[in-house]
């Protein structure tokens, strides 16, 4: 009997040994230490077995339960331990992998642009002002000597908003230029002024390679006790010289606007032939890029300042015409086609 024990021992241990499955744990388990394995049996039996083979076979049949037990044991821990590391194994994140690029967006040419000539001013004192795209009358044309009947509104073709008050219909628009905001800035800030206004600007015309019914403009105005046109010819020379370059000749003509008097305007040589003549320039050698003068003295007033006390100057430009002249693009629209092929090359 402690033979059979001996050979039941091996044969067990040595099946334990090719388990590879917890499944197959349980199997051996009921096999050899259940209640029905032949070790049970063995342990049963020992009560009929005579006495001093009884102590014999009962140590060792003892013995060898433990054995088994531990034997199992062993092999549940070992079992546990690769199961662990077969499934970190499998679910290891590698982290050499690249990740996925994100597309990073940038700011659209015409924003560059305003920023560029924003802080072009603001390193010369001046400060960044907005005002409303939705206007009164007034500020847009009456209090810049703009009067119902004056041939100026013809120039700036306007889009009229509904607005009725208390007293009446009150004459509201979309603002047909961003010197809409010289008279609120004078009617809320005391001088010295020297503001730019950046902003969206609207007139009521039809889109073609030059013209969309939405653009942007940049107004300033400078207003103190002393202002001359030498101050708004020095400003703007040095503006031109910072956004176009050192060498870029500056032309200054007289203009009319019915804001400013005496009124100017400033033309830069043009880019593409150097002042020779071309399609761009209109064969003049000189394209156009603002308006300015000295700030009138019934607009003054208008903001409620005295003309005798102070005066100022003003310019105001189109946006959009810069970057133009600088990329050679030949077609506004594009800036407002949200065409992501042409946005993404500047
Ligand atoms: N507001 C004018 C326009 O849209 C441009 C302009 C001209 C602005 C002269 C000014 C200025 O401030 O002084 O055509």
């Amino acid at each position: 009997m402690l033979q059979q024990l001996e050979q039941l021992k091996s044969k067990a241990l040595q099946e334990l040994t090719s388990i590879n499955h917890p499944e197959q744990m349980e199997s051996w388990r009921v096999r050899y230490l259940g209640k029905k394995s032949e070790l049970t049996r063995i342990l049963r039996s020992l009560a009929t077995l005579p006495v001093d083979e009884r102590k014999a076979v009962g140590a060792q049949a003892n013995r060898v339960k433990a054995d088994l037990a531990d034997g199992l044991r062993q092999k549940e821990q070992a079992l546990r331990e690769m199961q662990l590391a077969a499934s970190a194994q499998e679910e290891r994140i590698d982290i050499t992998l690249p990740g996925h690029p994100f597309p990073i967006g940038r700011l659209h040419p015409i924003t560059q642009t305003l920023h560029e000539i924003c802080s072009i001013f603001a390193s010369m004192g001046f400060q960044v002002v907005e005002g409303p795209e939705v206007e009164w009358d007034h500020y847009n044309f009456e209090a810049l000597n703009i009067p119902k009947e004056h041939p100026a509104r013809d120039t700036m073709a306007t889009l009229w908003v509904d607005f009725k008050t208390d007293s009446g219909q009150r004459p509201m628009l979309l603002r047909t230029h961003t010197t809409s905001v010289d008279i609120r800035i004078m009617e809320t800030t005391p001088p010295p002024l020297r503001v730019v206004i950046p902003g969206k600007v609207y007139r009521y015309e039809a889109s073609d390679a030059t013209h969309t019914p939405m653009f942007y403009q940049i107004d300033g105005l400078v207003v103190d006790e002393g202002i001359t046109m030498a101050d708004l010819k020095g400003t703007l020379y040095e503006f031109a010289r910072r956004f176009f370059g050192e060498d870029r000749k500056v032309r200054f003509r007289c203009d009319y606007f019915p804001f400013v008097e005496p009124g100017a305007e400033m033309a830069i040589e043009c880019s593409v032939c150097g002042g020779k003549g071309c399609r761009l320039c209109n064969y003049t050698g000189w394209i156009e890029i603002l308006g300015a003068g000295m700030t009138h003295p019934q607009v003054l007033r208008n903001g409620g300042l005295d003309p005798q006390v102070y005066t100022g100057f003003a310019f105001g430009m189109g946006v959009d015409r810069l970057p133009i002249l600088r990329y050679g693009i030949d077609d506004t629209r594009l800036f407002y086609s949200s065409d992501l092929r042409f946005l993404r090359q500047f």
